[in-house]
């Protein structure tokens, strides 16, 4: 049987879900912050966010922190699909340190975001009621399914 080594030492991005998507499960601050704190500095943390705005888990805390505190190695990724409802629109966006977000732009096409995507998620970022109501909707349709 081939022995499985721990050896790798190359670029390696590590993908998490956080809350996880479909279990809605969170990694809690303390875990996340010792796996980041203890990365090799080639090993890189890309956080999908899609759904950060439903967690009432206080264990959680969004990686923006990390970026904040200057973390070179941590990439937020949002979306306006999910609590600003706008799915259709196509449009989210990554937070990082400068060096990252021009490392992952080279990659990106020069199409990648639309008029109408790009103004309806700013007029999204101010309605901060219609926010609460899709938080509070989305709220009470996880207590009917009895899944809070
Ligand atoms: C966890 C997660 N991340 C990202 C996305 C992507 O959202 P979009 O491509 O609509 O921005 C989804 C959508 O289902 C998702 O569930």
């Amino acid at each position: 049987m081939q022995k499985i080594t721990n050896d790798f030492d190359g670029v390696t991005l590590f993908y998490l879900c956080n809350p996880n998507n479909p279990t809605g499960t969170i990694t809690p601050k303390n875990t996340l912050s010792h796996w980041v704190d203890n990365a090799p500095k080639n090993h890189y943390f890309l956080l999908d966010e899609a759904y950060d705005e439903y967690v009432a888990n206080p264990n959680f805390e969004s990686g923006l922190a990390f970026i904040k505190q200057g973390n070179l190695n941590v990439l937020v990724a949002k979306t306006f699909s999910k609590i600003y409802t706008l799915a259709g629109l196509r449009i989210g966006y990554a937070v990082g340190s400068k060096e990252l977000i021009e490392l992952t732009e080279r990659c990106m096409s020069l199409s990648n975001t639309n008029l109408s995507g790009a103004v309806a998620s700013l007029a999204s970022l101010q309605d901060t009621e219609f926010l609460e109501y899709s938080r509070l909707s989305n709220l009470r349709s996880r207590q009917i399914v009895g899944t809070t």
